[in-house]
């Protein structure tokens, strides 16, 4: 896609000339003769760079440049007999500035120089975001799983809008990354939106951007995410959430690749690939009209559908493996043939999430032991058969702490008392059980 450069001078051949020269570089020229002319063609175009002459006839440079420099990246022309030094106009925020008459060259390479960084800073940006996230590709070589990589194959290359369907904790965000990842647009940023619980204006801004002045308390203006992802991609999660109202201008923005920013006038192009997922049944929610059906069937051209843990059950020992893997700082770790086992006989209704939070709570409970034991997933509803008096069962996500208390105290109640034998059936020191007893005041028991 060509770059946008506003010039703004009112030197008409000088300002000929740059256009001419800008077309040459296979940019997208734009140009004003005064402010006022500027002011007008910025509600029309979003340059990606603007080139400043700073004498204009009928502004104040020195009072804009701070104001556009905020917004866009720019490069100042000065006259001659104008010259101020380079770092007063970089501390009014201009990214370069130049000195007439300007040498074609040099205006050239400064030119791509600024564009080039400020696309480089939209990639530092989106890697600076991604820093902690886990980037770990799907695991999984179940058919199912073969089948959902050749989807993402497939579609990745394109521009089009991708649903991704399944429960909860099957990857569908996952999936979502891949989609990105192996795009064209994949070293650019990945927008994340949660469109769950949040008001309905504040969403719509969010996602568009507004205009100073759109509604009380827009005192500034505000890009939106889709301007935020520009060149990269933008993934809706739960879009089964998204009021009904933001539906219609999300399937604007899909079908005509434009928007515009709340209480704004000009038409802004989204250069954008939207990536939307759902763990609810947007077919029947189009069918009993609780999600817009134009922009179920505008979404349902491409879904992949990411099965549910319990019908690939193969994919579990990989997955288990994996992620014990990920949990180790130094010493591996094996899951007994008999944990595996209680693994590939339980059902899953978090699906990968849930075997994941599960391996980690084995993985931490068996402490210094090399092999995790099926006792030491007890606390797993259903997981365990047979001897259940160690089993916990919640009504909320407990932490780590609520397990270690309730569990180390049912070992407690199991063995009468006995430390030595709590202590080695949870993996532990009689120290250490000694200092739990202190800590959860469990003497008692
Ligand atoms: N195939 C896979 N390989 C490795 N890790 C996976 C895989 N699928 C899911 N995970 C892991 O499981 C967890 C849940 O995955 P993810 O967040 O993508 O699920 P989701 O479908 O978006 O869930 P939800 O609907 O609850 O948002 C994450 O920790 C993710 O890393
Ligand atoms: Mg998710």
């Amino acid at each position: 896609m060509k770059k946008t450069v506003l010039v703004i001078d009112d030197d008409r051949v000088f300002n000929a000339l740059l256009v001419k020269n800008f077309q040459r570089m296979g940019l997208e020229p734009v140009s004003a003769a005064s402010w006022r002319e500027a002011e007008k063609l910025l509600t029309q175009h979003e340059p990606d760079l603007i080139l400043l002459d700073f004498r204009l006839p009928d502004a104040d440079c020195e009072r804009l440049l701070p104001l556009l420099a905020a917004q866009y990246p720019v490069i100042v022309l000065t006259g001659f007999g104008t010259i101020r030094n380079a770092v007063s106009m970089i501390q009014l925020g201009a990214s370069e500035y130049l000195t007439k008459p300007v040498d074609l060259a040099e205006l050239e390479l400064t030119v791509s120089r600024v564009l080039e960084t400020a696309a480089l800073r939209q990639t530092l940006e989106h890697y600076r975001k991604r820093v902690n996230q886990d980037q770990s590709a799907l695991v999984g070589d179940s058919k199912e799983m073969r089948d959902v990589h050749s989807l993402i194959d497939a579609v990745a290359p394109t521009d089009v809008t991708v649903l991704i369907q399944g429960e909860s904790g099957t990857g569908k965000e996952m999936a979502a990354r891949a989609v990105h990842e192996r795009s064209p647009r994949g070293d650019r940023a990945l927008v994340i939106v949660d469109s769950c619980g949040l008001q309905e204006q504040l969403f719509e801004s969010e996602l568009f951007g507004h205009e100073r002045g759109a509604f009380t308390g827009a005192d500034q203006q505000k890009k939106g995410l889709i301007e935020e992802a520009a060149g990269g991609s933008l993934f809706l999660d739960e879009i089964g959430e998204i009021p009904p109202a933001i539906q219609a201008k999300l399937l604007r923005v899909i079908e005509t690749g434009t928007f515009r920013r709340l209480g704004g006038t000009k038409t802004l192009r989204a250069d954008v690939r939207f990536i939307v997922a759902s763990n609810r049944d947007l077919l029947g929610m189009s069918k009993n009209g609780s999600f817009r059906s134009d922009l179920y069937y505008r979404l349902s051209s491409f879904i992949i559908t990411l099965p549910p843990l319990r019908e690939r059950r193969e994919d579990i020992p990989a997955l288990a493996r994996h992620f014990l893997d990920s949990f180790r700082k130094t010493e591996a770790k094996e899951l007994t043939p008999e944990t595996l086992k209680r693994l590939l006989a339980y059902d899953w209704p978090g699906n990968v999430r849930e075997l994941r939070n599960t391996v980690e709570r084995g993985f931490i409970l068996s402490r210094g032991a090399r092999k995790i034991l099926p006792d030491h997933l007890a606390f797993i509803p259903g997981l365990v058969s047979g001897n259940n008096d160690t089993t916990l069962q919640y009504g909320f996500e407990p932490t780590l702490e609520d397990i270690e208390r309730d569990y180390f105290s049912k070992l407690l109640v199991k063995y009468g008392g006995n430390r030595q034998k709590a202590a080695a059936a949870l993996g532990i020191s009689e120290r250490h059980a000694y200092r739990l007893i202190v800590k959860y005041q469990l003497s008692d028991l």
